[in-house]
């Protein structure tokens, strides 16, 4: 609390009452416990160094009293070990040590350990440091540890305890302070520099801005310098992390720019992201089981070698629009031309995937939802073993699809909006179902009784009201072969 006005100083206790009250109910939203008010005025040095004689009803310490003793060690994490590893050290055949800071907890030798991202587990055979061999290890201590067992760790890999395991996920929500004056950009790819890894990341989707004056929430779709938000962000790899409210050390990440190499932002990790487990919820009335510590598998064939032995890329083609746009007719010819050029395959289409793996779903906004992403979890599946994959589904909701987008790499998502008027649409009613929701027989019909939202940017349309199925399976090839996709 700083009294100064100017050059004069007002030293009562009713401004220093004002201000902390001010202070105490907008810091309320902050999540912040332990807040100290001192009167100081740097102008004149009151309670700074020592107790000022101006405010004699102040009893607490001066500012630098305080500061060398505050107690700080109660923001260090001593339960959860996370070791994320730096080095491996391999001097000769007898000796293989990991090296790192302990970003948090303690260990010793005998504990049985976990290795992420393989999931091999072993025990603590000793921790080695400069000054001989400790019977324990905390936090913020840098070591090497060498284990019972032979197993293959390289750097970026982190050692925990068996029982005690942070989050796997490669998508978190996060709260990030924008630092860069290029701004946020959804589009954009970015590094994320986690512990002692630096991947890929994209922000997915902002939920809302914070006006740091009053903490309110508001809609954003950009992000500018000092700004900040609470965002979603999708990594290439799976990030072992834990919420920064639990533990700062594996909670904070850096955004950097993949151009310009410069900090774009700083965040603190909040966890799993709310939407999806919220939404799945509710539509399908359990919750769904969070399998947080699936370790991710990293070994076996890369999409890289499957794309080299089909000869072409794997790419995940979008199709969206009413019922009765002719999404499912363009696709079947369109995979039918690519099948005939050699090109690996895989179509999921709405009608099908209803009958069985979206067989509990209906036509709610959540239930479309739910639709939407496990088609997409699916989709991502053939896209890494190499296939093109072409998906029909009305998916109506914007946010759905971006969240699809957010799956698969940039450029490898191609939203094709089936774009189509809905006067054609009915009067062509190939299933007789805009009648029926017409005639209220059926409930919530995309174009009816629910909402349809076109893409903003999507990367081809075709327009079959007026364009040809030829044509528009032409139009999309073109566009594969532009982006180096197919040849
Ligand atoms: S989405 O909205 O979740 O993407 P999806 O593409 O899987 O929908 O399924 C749409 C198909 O389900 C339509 O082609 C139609 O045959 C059928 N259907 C049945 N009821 C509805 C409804 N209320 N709204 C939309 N489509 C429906």
């Amino acid at each position: 609390v700083c009294v100064n006005k100017m050059d004069a100083v007002d030293y009562s206790k009713e401004v220093y009452d004002e201000i902390v009250a001010e202070y105490t109910a907008f810091s309320e939203k902050l999540d912040i416990h332990d807040i100290t008010y001192i009167p100081v005025s740097a102008l004149k040095g009151d309670n700074v160094v020592t107790r000022s004689q101006n405010t004699p009803w102040y009893n607490g310490f001066p500012l630098l009293e305080k500061l060398e003793s505050v107690h700080v060690s109660a923001d260090r994490n001593l339960v959860d070990f996370r070791f994320p590893v730096q080095y491996v050290i391999r001097p000769n055949q007898n000796f293989r040590g990991y090296a790192g800071r302990i970003a948090s907890g303690t260990i010793s030798p005998g504990e049985e350990i976990a290795v992420l991202p393989s999931g091999r587990t072993s025990k603590v055979k000793s921790i080695v440091t400069f000054d001989g061999e400790p019977t324990e290890a905390i936090q913020s201590q840098s070591v090497t540890l060498t284990l019972e067992d032979e197993i293959d760790i390289s750097r970026g890999d982190m050692i925990v305890r068996k029982n005690n395991l942070p989050q796997v996920s490669n998508r978190f929500d996060a709260t990030v302070c924008w630092m860069d004056e290029e701004p946020l950009s959804l589009r954009k790819q970015y590094y994320i520099k986690h512990t002692t890894r630096t991947i890929k990341a994209r922000i997915s989707k902002i939920h809302y801005k914070i006006d740091v004056n009053s903490l309110h929430r508001e809609k954003a779709d950009k992000l500018e310098l000092n700004e900040i938000a609470r965002v979603e962000i999708h990594t290439s790899q799976p990030i072992y992390f834990d919420s920064y409210n639990n533990n700062p050390q594996t909670g904070n990440f850096i955004l950097i720019d993949s151009f310009s190499s410069l900090t774009s932002a700083a965040g603190m990790v909040r966890g799993e992201p709310s939407d999806i487990s919220k939404l799945s919820r509710q539509a399908t009335g359990v919750k769904r089981k969070q399998s947080t510590n699936v370790v991710w598998e990293r070994e076996g064939i890369s999409r890289e070698e499957h794309e080299a032995l089909n000869g072409h890329k794997s790419a995940v083609l979008w199709f969206t629009g009413y019922s009765g746009s002719g999404k499912s007719t363009v696709a079947r010819a369109l995979e039918k031309r690519l099948f005939s050029e050699g090109i690996r395959t895989m179509m999921l289409d709405g009608d099908n995937v209803r009958h069985g793996l979206c067989g509990d779903l209906g036509f709610s906004d959540a239930d479309r939802t739910e639709n939407i992403r496990r088609v997409g979890e699916v989709s991502r599946l053939f896209f890494e073993n190499g296939s093109m994959v072409i998906c029909t589904f009305i998916s109506p909701f914007r946010r759905d699809r971006d969240f699809v987008r957010g799956l698969i790499p940039e450029g490898r998502f191609l939203e094709v909006f089936v774009n189509c008027d809905l006067g054609v649409c009915k009067r062509r009613d190939p299933k007789g179902l805009y009648k029926k929701a017409q005639n209220g027989e059926i409930r919530e019909f995309t174009g009816v009784d629910s909402p349809y939202e076109e893409p903003e940017n999507p990367e081809i349309i075709v327009e079959t009201d007026v364009m040809s199925v030829e044509e528009s399976v032409e139009k999309i090839v073109a566009h594969l072969k532009e982006e180096g996709i197919a040849e």
